[in-house]
């Protein structure tokens, strides 16, 4: 059995090579069977979704279209924005204290990678602890050395840094926020160089009105809003308070039942249309790396047209997920670009809108076949294969003809074993 192995093994390294010298030259597109990150092309990677029965490790995005590529200049609120749930708690991370960390984690890179793959949203957990403030992932609003992740002036520094480098993109922060000494805000930001950026209260609409337009903001350099779960430190610090300019749904396993879209708590009705910025939550209560591949693919999406209706047929400005990178295919940069196709050109995707169009009028590319969810299932059929406009994303490379080649690799696989 071993020996056939072997013997296999080389069949397919042979074949691997004799593929690769005429189709090697490009890397792979969406969807496309792979083996590591670096064979797939810029703004996806290689990863398989056991929790949606797609076995067979495929590329997948990570990155969201620039939101802003086809349809410039129009105001912050038209516009939908990638976001990560608690985006410092990042998997695998140490206690900054040196103590053990039992806090739960919910992403798997750094803010800076975040950011590079095009998140412009970040949740955060602020605290005061240690005489400073804190990223903390805790309960009853008190830091512990083993909920306590770093010093909040570190990501805050990282996010000056990009925005330094990044003169035409804006980053939102969403604080949880638990700090109570005085000032602790304002002085972290102030440390931190991001103060610089700030969008400040007067330029929020508390109407419903639009808000001001991304060419404005990024003229003036206020390209950075921030929002606190506060609502004092809004008179205290000029601290917008999220709830005055931001519906939101429930977030956790409340917020993940098909078919409803309840507001949180904190928000106004979701359908209130004198509050101008739409946010769609979609994750557990208790974060799953696992499951979060099936959770950021089609169920986002048909939850994201659930909280449509739910918003007054509103798409979200923000879409905030848990373990961002993870999906079967499309995933919450999917979403994104839905969402943005929308609110920019009327197209179902930003894709399909032309540049500086309006108006509805879009190029949908031609729909191509699916490749097999399962591993080795050749043109079998498959259990779960990426939703409809995950399929009609992809462009229009001879990617027929790699499937075909991977039929064909995998067909007498499947007889031999
Ligand atoms: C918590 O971490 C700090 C270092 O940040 C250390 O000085 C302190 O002793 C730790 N406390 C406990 C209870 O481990
Ligand atoms: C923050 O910076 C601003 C502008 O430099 C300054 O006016 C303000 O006093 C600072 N606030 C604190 C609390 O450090
Ligand atoms: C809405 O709010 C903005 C900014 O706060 C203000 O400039 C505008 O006049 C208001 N519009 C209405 C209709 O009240
Ligand atoms: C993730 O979900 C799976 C399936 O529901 C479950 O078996 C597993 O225990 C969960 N993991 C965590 C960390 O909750
Ligand atoms: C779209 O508008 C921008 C300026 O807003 C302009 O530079 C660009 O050439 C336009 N593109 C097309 C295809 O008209």
């Amino acid at each position: 059995m071993k020996r056939i192995n072997i013997f296999i093994n080389l069949q397919i390294q042979s074949l691997f090579i004799a593929v690769c010298l005429f189709s090697c030259s490009s890397s792979l597109t969406i969807g496309e069977t792979c083996s590591s990150n670096g064979e797939c092309d810029a703004g996806l990677r290689c990863d398989k979704c056991d929790a949606s029965g797609n076995t067979r490790s495929r590329c997948v995005r990570v990155q969201p279209l620039n939101p802003t590529s086809k349809v410039k200049g129009l105001p912050y609120n038209q516009y939908s924005w990638l976001t990560t749930h608690n985006s410092y708690a990042l998997s695998g991370a140490k206690s900054a204290t040196g103590s053990p960390l039992l806090s739960p984690t919910n992403q798997e890179d750094s803010v800076t990678n975040q950011l590079n793959n095009g998140v412009r949203g970040l949740m955060l957990d602020m605290y005061d602890f240690e005489n400073d403030i804190w990223l903390c992932h805790s309960f009853e609003g008190k830091c512990y050395n083993y909920t306590a992740f770093q010093p909040a002036i570190n990501v805050l520094k990282e996010i000056q840094a990009f925005l330094e480098s990044n003169p035409s993109e804006i980053v939102t922060i969403f604080i949880e926020d638990y700090v109570t000494s005085s000032q602790g805000l304002t002085k972290v930001f102030n440390a931190s160089g991001l103060s610089t950026f700030w969008l400040p209260l007067s330029q929020m609409p508390k109407n419903g009105t639009n808000w001001p337009t991304v060419d404005d903001m990024i003229q003036k350099n206020q390209r950075l809003v921030v929002f606190t779960s506060k609502s004092s430190k809004e008179a205290s610090e000029g601290i917008a308070y999220q709830w005055n300019y931001v519906v939101e749904n429930q977030y956790g396993n409340e917020g993940m039942v098909a078919g409803s879209c309840p507001s949180r708590a904190e928000s106004s009705p979701m359908n209130t249309k004198t509050i101008s910025l739409v946010l769609q939550n979609y994750f557990p209560t208790n974060p799953n790396a696992s499951e979060a591949c099936a959770d950021n693919s089609s169920p986002l999406t048909s939850m994201m047209q659930t909280c449509y209706e739910a918003d007054g047929k509103r798409w979200p400005n923000f879409i905030a997920v848990d373990f961002y990178q993870r999906s079967d295919g499309g995933g919450a940069p999917e979403a994104v670009d839905e969402a943005n196709g929308h609110l920019t050109c009327g197209c179902d995707n930003i894709a399909y809108c032309k540049a500086n169009a309006t108006s509805g009028t879009c190029d949908v590319p031609p729909i191509s076949p699916p490749p097999p969810a399962a591993a080795g299932s050749g043109s079998g059929s498959s259990p779960s294969t990426p939703g409809l406009s995950n399929i009609a994303y992809l462009d229009s490379r001879p990617m027929q003809l790699r499937w075909l080649f991977g039929a064909i690799l995998a067909t007498p696989l499947f007889f031999w074993l």
